[in-house]
């Protein structure tokens, strides 16, 4: 059994949050305490076990110097308000939101592509921002090919679901009669794209240390509970086949590879923590190009999994420097 860290969920009956909880009693984390707005405060939910008692998060309760680790996961702009408390207090931050991604300085992690970047949050203010649900997954399956072929340039179309938006719009999606369900944007617009479409191919070009990398996205919300999926059209300076690059994918972390018949679908994602990717196929419209497909669990791997990854890399790391 894992024991030590003193750990705070903030978020915690969020969307990510539950299943930030679900997945640290699993992995045998006991010393953890349930943070949420004042809304929530008293509240209990379920840990392993037993129960927690939910506490309000505040600038005093974080930054008290009585936490290891703090997993945030409740929005850009209470985030930018409690972050920099709990590191001031001397836990490890890992944040969920949009707040530190693209800032200069703060490492922006998916461990399996680039998880040696999370490290330098431990000589600066020990936070490390993760990626958006869609970055994710779309990264595990473009590394290990780029690595092989270098990536030249990306369109990707995503099917988001509605999951990604937060526990209130689960509950909206089970009360609804899903035939005639309208297709909701819920992001913003910059300019003729959403926030979200540009989130995701900087945050892309930053996880893979590509930063002139073309990145085309339409990013659009689907009826789904859980799961996002991504159809992906990627370059490379030379022709990959199809069977190699499946061969490649076979080998990579975090990656499940689905031979015809079967094909990913946000069903078979939801619950399970490897990236499942199909499809491989050539792309006909373009001279050295694949395409492929892919569904993830949005609040696994795209959100709690992750970073808990990242938080295990970096309590691994105090821990070897203490004993250096
Ligand atoms: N859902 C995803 O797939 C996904 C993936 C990657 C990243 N994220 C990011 O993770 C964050 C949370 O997403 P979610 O889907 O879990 O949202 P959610 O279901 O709406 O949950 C939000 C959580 O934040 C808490 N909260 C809100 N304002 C707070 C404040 N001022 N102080 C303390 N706690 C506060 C809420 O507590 P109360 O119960 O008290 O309101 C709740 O626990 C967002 O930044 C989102 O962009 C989500």
């Amino acid at each position: 059994m894992v024991s030590g860290p003193r750990i705070g969920v903030v978020g915690a009956t969020g969307a990510v949050g539950t299943i930030t909880m679900q997945l640290l009693a699993e992995r045998g984390y006991r010393d953890v305490r349930a943070f949420a707005s004042a809304r929530s405060a008293g509240a209990r939910l379920p840990f392993g076990d037993g129960e927690l008692v939910v506490e309000e998060a505040t600038p005093e309760t974080l930054g008290a110097g009585d936490l290891d680790l703090c997993l945030f996961s409740i929005g850009t702009t209470a985030s930018r308000e409690l972050v920099p408390h709990a590191a001031a207090g001397g836990a490890i931050c890992v944040d969920k939101s949009s707040a530190y991604r693209l800032v200069d300085g703060y490492p922006l992690v998916v461990p399996e592509v680039n998880g040696a970047r999370a490290v330098e949050a431990l000589d600066r203010d020990r936070i490390v921002a993760n990626p958006n649900c869609c970055t994710i997954p779309l990264a595990c399956v473009l590394k290990p090919l780029h690595d092989q072929a270098r990536l030249e340039r990306v369109h990707v179309a995503t099917y988001q679901s509605v999951s990604g938006a937060g526990a209130h719009r689960m509950e909206q999606l089970r009360g609804e009669d899903t035939a005639g369900h309208d297709l909701v944007m819920d992001w913003s617009w910059e300019g003729d794209e959403s926030d979200e479409e540009s989130k995701l191919r900087a945050e892309t070009r930053k996880v893979m240390e590509l930063p002139d990398l073309p990145v085309s996205a339409t990013c659009v919300r689907v009826p789904v509970l859980v799961g996002h999926s991504e159809a992906i059209w990627a370059e490379f300076s030379e022709q990959l086949e199809p069977e190699d690059a499946a061969e490649i994918l076979r080998h990579a972390p975090s990656v499940r590879v689905l031979d015809l018949p079967a094909v990913p679908t946000p069903a078979a994602a939801a619950g399970i923590d490897d990236v499942l990717v199909g499809r491989i196929r050539r792309d006909e419209a373009s001279a050295r190009g694949l395409a492929l497909y892919l569904s993830s669990d949005n609040l696994r791997k795209g959100a709690a999994l992750n970073a808990i990854q990242i938080a295990e890399l970096l309590l691994d790391a105090v821990v070897a420097r203490a004993a250096a």
